[in-house]
C-alpha cells in the first residue's frame, strides 16, 4: 500500500466515524431530505417569502440551499451539529455565492428561536419531543412549522401532505400555537 493510500483510508475512516459520532450525539443520521420533499416544503411555506427560514438540523444544506435560491431576498438560516455535513454545507454556500444564506454549527435547541420565522425539520420522533417542548417552554407565537415525515407527538398539524414516493412519505404543516 502507498503512503497516499494510507492517508486516503485514514481519512475515510475518521470521517466515516465522525458521521457515527454525531448520529449517535444527534439520534438521526444526516440524511438529506429528497428533492421531492424539500419542493413540497417549500411549497408550504409563504410565497414570496415574508420572514426568515430556519433549518432546524440543515445536515448538507439540501433545503437550505433551495430555499435560499429561491428566495434570493430572504434571509435562510440552518443549524447543524455534525461538522462534516455542516463543512460541506459551507462550501456549497461559498461556490453558489448565497450571501443569504447563514449557517451555524450549532445545537438548536440551544438557541432561542424567533416567533417571526418559519420553522423546517427532519428529525426523528424523539427529536420532535423535545422540539415540541422547547416550543412550549418558549412561548413561540405565530410560528410556522414544516416536519419532514415525523409529526410533534401531541399537536394537531393543520395539514398533512402524502408526498407520492415509494413511502408515501408525510409531510406535517403547523401552525404554533397548535391544539
Ligand atoms: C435527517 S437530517 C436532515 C437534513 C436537512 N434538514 C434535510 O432535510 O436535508 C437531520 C440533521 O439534523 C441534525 N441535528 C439533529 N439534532 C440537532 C440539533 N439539536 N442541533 C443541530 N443539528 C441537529 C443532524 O446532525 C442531521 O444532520
Amino acid at each position: 500500500m502507498t503512503p497516499f493510500e494510507i492517508v486516503l483510508i485514514l481519512f475515510l475512516l475518521l470521517v466515516a466515524l465522525s458521521i457515527v459520532w454525531s448520529t449517535l450525539q444527534t439520534g438521526i443520521s444526516p440524511m438529506m431530505s429528497s428533492g421531492k420533499a424539500c419542493r413540497a416544503m417549500l411549497a408550504e411555506t409563504e410565497n414570496p417569502l415574508v420572514r426568515p427560514l430556519i433549518d432546524l438540523g440543515s445536515g448538507w444544506g439540501t433545503l437550505v440551499i433551495m430555499a435560499a435560491r429561491q428566495y434570493p431576498n430572504q434571509q435562510v438560516i440552518g443549524y447543524e451539529l455534525s461538522w462534516l455535513p455542516w463543512l460541506v454545507s459551507v462550501i456549497r454556500k461559498y461556490c453558489l455565492r448565497l450571501d443569504n444564506l447563514t449557517l451555524y454549527r450549532k445545537d438548536f435547541m440551544t438557541t432561542e428561536l424567533s416567533s417571526d420565522a418559519i420553522l423546517c425539520c427532519y428529525l426523528y420522533p424523539g427529536g420532535m419531543v423535545a422540539l415540541e417542548a422547547k416550543l412550549k417552554r418558549e412561548q413561540l407565537n405565530g410560528t410556522l412549522i414544516v416536519s419532514n415525515t415525523f409529526a410533534l407527538p401531541s399537536s394537531q398539524p393543520t395539514k398533512v401532505i402524502r408526498l407520492d414516493d415509494v413511502y408515501q412519505t408525510p409531510i406535517y404543516v403547523y401552525h404554533w400555537p397548535s391544539k
